[in-house]
């Protein structure tokens, strides 16, 4: 679908996530035509430098982050072109009538404000932009995650912004979302009859939700140690996935219909309290170590001092609901892990009763692995006769489809989609406040638990599946994580 010709403002212009992420997918779509010619992407920050700087140093932040073979020849100039920056002072008065002048050229343009700036900026920033006029119609608000640190301050923000933008102008972020293979989740479940029929607690035995990272705290150290995993990634990105794999079916793709669903299972989810925090969470603290045969450091040295925040979480969840009734949720991630992997395992119930001889090595239960990243793709495990003499010999083997294999073409980051939905005006992948608010009020629950019987994380060496209480979590019930090494 064509977007229409827009003014994107980004503030925090001259941060990382505009350089490493937004940028680049910005080339991407300009590259793929969805740039209209007339459409500018307006760098705001606090840093004083000219338009010009900006240019060259979105330049060079394409060429790290783009790999070469994927810049067309003369692709860099266009989109380069495009550019425009203003010196502003999101909190306070400096350089908001020059950004009010250059926006008023262009009157008619969908205008996206992008605050890629710490969250407490969000809400002053937008109320300078109602002061000066700056919001209309045809003007949307994306807000990055972390939408605050707990329940109260996420309410803060989403009240501060919630005072100028109506909520159907209020794009929150979970880049998870715009991962292919997220989508096709919706897709597997809902255009195919196969899989929605099995979706319940009478076959299904239990789902796993796994995202391990290699890095570290790639130098975000003072956010990420007021924040641990709990916060940065599982009251979000792993509560999502697990939002689209627990959800009934919505009415239509509509924004607010799937957002009702996934609302539904958040608000299901059983609170974790502190009389059985230690028995169905850990968290772990990763030491030194080897990722991928590179001896790394511990993450206290990293930090240069002690603390006690989790690079690694584990828990059992459960969904309160007549579907999901005592189907475990297993979710784990984790900093430092051996591979960049995530996935959702779904596994399903051992057959009821065998026909087959014991010998023949067979009851495996189904398995369907949804992989995320790296090399997008599903896999269906199912029982099979291994060929060749033997007698009737059992084996599992893959139903697998690989996406990049199938469909030969990139895989577009998650950003380049979710941006061309904000212009587009489609909210379907992003998150509403109540959503927001039900995850955060979920998490605080394990928050306070964790608080009331406080433990020191346990350590984990960099470079394996994190503590061996993690291991321990899910084997008590009987069950094995699914862990797929190259
Ligand atoms: C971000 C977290 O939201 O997601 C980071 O703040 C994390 O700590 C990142 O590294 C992971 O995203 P991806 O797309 O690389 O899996």
């Amino acid at each position: 679908i064509p977007v229409a010709s827009f003014d994107c403002v980004v503030f925090g212009a001259t941060g990382d996530l505009t350089t490493r992420k937004l940028l680049p997918a910005l080339f991407y779509r300009f590259q793929d035509e969805q740039i209209p010619e007339t459409s500018r992407i307006i760098g705001a920050s606090r840093t004083e430098i000219s338009a010009e700087e900006f240019r060259e140093r979105a330049r060079d932040a394409i060429k790290r982050f783009v790999p070469p073979q994927d810049i067309r020849e003369g692709a860099l100039d266009g989109f380069i072109a495009h550019l425009d920056y203003v010196h502003v002072d999101g909190a306070g008065e400096e350089g908001w009538s020059a950004l009010a002048a250059l926006l008023a050229e262009r009157p008619d343009q969908v205008r996206p404000y992008y605050l890629a700036t710490s969250p407490d900026l969000y809400g002053p920033i937008c109320r300078n932009l109602a002061k000066h006029g700056l919001i209309g119609e045809k003007s949307r608000v994306v807000l990055e995650k972390p939408i605050g640190k707990d329940l109260t301050s996420a309410r803060a923000i989403n009240d501060a912004v919630g005072e100028v933008f109506p909520e159907h102008q209020i794009f929150r972020i979970d880049h998870y979302l715009g991962k292919e293979t997220v989508q096709n989740l919706l897709a597997l479940r809902f255009a195919n009859t196969i899989f929605e029929r099995l979706w319940t607690a009478d076959v299904i035995d239990h789902v796993q939700i796994t995202v391990a990272e290699t890095v570290g705290v790639e130098g975000r150290a003072g956010y990420y140690d007021r924040s641990g995993a709990l916060r940065d990634m599982l009251q979000n990105h792993l509560l999502q996935l697990l939002c689209l794999t627990a959800m009934e079916s919505p009415l239509n793709l509509d924004a607010n219909a799937v957002r009702d669903e996934k609302l539904k299972v958040l608000r299901a989810l059983k609170p974790i309290t502190a009389n059985d925090v230690h028995q169905v969470t850990v968290r772990g603290q990763y030491g030194a170590g080897a990722v991928n045969g590179q001896p790394v450091e511990g993450y206290l040295k990293e930090l240069d001092g002690p603390s006690r925040t989790e690079t690694f979480v584990a828990m059992k969840v459960e969904v309160q609901s007549w579907r999901w009734a005592g189907v475990p949720f297993y979710l784990r991630t984790g900093k430092r892990m051996p591979q960049k992997l995530s996935e959702i395992v779904v596994q399903f119930r051992a057959s009821p009763f065998s026909i087959f001889p014991e010998e023949s090595f067979g009851r495996e239960p189904n398995r369907l692995v949804i992989r995320l990243q790296p090399q997008e793709g599903m896999k269906l495990e199912v029982m099979t006769k291994d060929p060749g003499p033997g007698g009737m010999r059992l084996r599992p083997t893959n139903l697998d489809i690989s996406f990049e294999e199938t469909f030969k073409q990139r895989y577009p980051d998650a950003y380049e989609r979710l941006l061309m939905d904000v212009v587009r005006g489609n909210a379907t992948l992003f998150m509403r406040r109540d959503e927001v608010e039900a995850a955060w009020a979920w998490a605080d629950g394990v928050l306070k638990a964790w608080a009331d019987r406080p433990e020191t994380p346990r350590p984990y060496p960099a470079g394996t599946w994190g503590p061996t209480a993690a291991i321990a979590l899910i084997e008590r019930d009987g069950r094995t994580w699914h862990e797929e090494l190259r």
